[in-house]
């Protein structure tokens, strides 16, 4: 039965965001190493830009983003300086290399004001070369959206956005210092789709604190009732020795791994019954989406947002901890912001660590990739993209099969596939492929 599957499969494992993993970044990759890798890039590359804005004007207690809370406008102007630093220096290497995807995530892009969003925008145009049909997205914390907001983010040309909502229930959203009425989430849902912004993604969480079966599922009802585009479920991530706040966090009143594990499946069950498809393990789309189009197309990727349709062939991040992502390897950029504020001003460069891909990891990540995305792997395909480099993988592929005693991957002729009642386990079999897992130190959230 899949619920004693949830019991005991209970490890942690990490989300395969990246691969190798976040912790395995070190400081033997720094801003020449990167920049001698953006030099490096094609002409024709294909480039999406991520842009971190570590705000927020309140701390929720269950977040595990990079951010703080501030109570004045000034730290977010001095941050826009430091970024414009960057956004020049980076621009100039990347040239005219076309940007087909713009993300704005945090913390809270919301809490910028309508001149500094236009601002930033103008600057991103100038700095780099927009695609003519560049997608546009940005994270939206309902709690801080005020109405001359909406038509400054369609001016800078705004194409989806990512609204926070978690759960609707008053003693859940109490327990996690959230306070946010379905209403307002729907003033904030017309008032995006009012000025022209066709696509929209609702971010929702199981496994908060008093949270339950019955109130999960009335969230994801209310939330279908909105009709975005896409719906992200994910489970609550509980690190408090990452993240000091958590610990505000009773744990008491956490769900476990079972009672997760169900909350996870009655969301799930109701966007489905609502219309939705099911994209990966923790993602939902209309049938019409890009998100459902991609993934019915084996065209479904990863990146540190989840799960994505854009296909680029570098994703560079700008801001306080931002991580990039470059054929080579990844970068990530110094996480205290004070610390990236000096540096970018100063002109020196703000890339704190990083890993420099070996032809192991590229064949590991895109066989990661693949499972998550389509829950199986094909091992023809696997050799023809990467010849005789790809028979590790394989080997660790048919172990992964003959080694599973849980019914949650099998072997099919050519490939290795993730069961149905597998699937919310995928990532403990992709970890099945992961070579870093049992040298690591690293501590990752549960499984489900
Ligand atoms: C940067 S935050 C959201 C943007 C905006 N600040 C807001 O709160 O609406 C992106 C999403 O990450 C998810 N998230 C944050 N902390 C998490 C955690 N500890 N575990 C799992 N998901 C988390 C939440 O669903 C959140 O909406
Ligand atoms: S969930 Fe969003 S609003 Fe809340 S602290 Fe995290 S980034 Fe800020």
């Amino acid at each position: 039965m899949t619920e004693e599957l949830a019991i005991k499969l209970n490890k942690p494992v990490p989300r395969y965001t990246s691969y190798p993993t976040a912790p395995h970044f070190h400081a033997g990759v720094d801003q020449a190493q990167y920049e001698t890798w953006l030099g490096e890039l094609p002409g024709d590359a294909r480039i999406s830009l991520y842009l971190h804005l570590p705000f927020c004007d309140r701390l929720c207690w269950f977040c595990g983003c990079h951010t703080k809370q501030v109570n004045r406008y000034s730290p977010i102007t001095a941050y826009l300086e430091a970024l414009a630093a960057e956004i020049g220096r980076i621009g100039a290497l990347v040239g005219t290399r076309p940007v087909t995807a713009v993300h704005w995530g945090g913390g809270s892009p919301s809490l910028l004001d309508a001149g500094d969003i236009a601002r930033t925008g103008q600057m991103l145009r100038d700095a780099f070369s927009f695609a003519p049909e560049v997608e546009f997205s940005v994270e939206l914390d309902p709690n801080d959206m005020s109405d001359d907001k909406y038509a400054a983010w369609a001016a800078a040309g705004l194409t989806r956005a990512s609204i926070g909502v978690q759960d609707f229930d008053p003693k859940v959203q109490a327990a996690i210092n959230r306070i946010q009425t379905y209403e307002q989430t729907r003033h904030v849902v017309e008032s995006v789709r009012a000025v022209g912004v066709r696509s929209l993604n609702i971010d929702m969480l199981y496994g908060l604190p008093h949270q339950t079966v019955a109130g999960a599922t009335e969230t994801a009802r209310q939330v279908a009732s909105l009709r975005p585009e896409r719906v992200a479920l994910f489970g609550y991530a509980h690190v408090p020795w990452m993240k000091k706040h958590q610990s505000m966090i009773d744990e008491k009143a956490l769900p476990d791994a079972l009672e997760r594990y169900r909350q996870s499946h009655a969301a799930a069950a109701e966007l489905l019954a609502q219309g939705y498809e099911r994209i990966g393990f923790d993602h939902f789309a209309l049938p019409h989406d890009s998100l459902a189009v991609a993934c019915r197309s084996g065209r479904l990727h990863r990146n540190f947002q989840g799960y994505t349709a854009d296909e680029h062939d570098a994703l560079i991040g700008l801001g306080a901890s931002a991580i990039g992502r470059l054929p080579q390897g990844y970068v990530q950029n110094t996480v205290a912001t004070h610390e990236y504020q000096r540096l970018a001003l100063e002109g020196r460069g703000v890339v704190a660590r990083g890993v420099a891909l070996t032809r192991d990891d590229c064949v590991r990540s895109y066989a990661i990739e693949r499972l998550l995305c389509d829950f199986r792997l094909d091992f023809a395909e696997l050799r023809a993209r990467f010849g005789a480099d790809a028979e590790p993988v394989v080997e660790d592929a048919v172990a992964v099969a003959l080694n599973d005693e849980h019914g949650i991957a099998r072997l099919l002729p050519g490939q290795l596939e993730i069961t149905d009642r597998g699937r919310p386990f995928a990532r403990t079999v992709a970890a099945g492929l992961d070579a870093y897992l049992q040298v690591g130190t690293a501590r990752y959230s549960q499984a489900v």
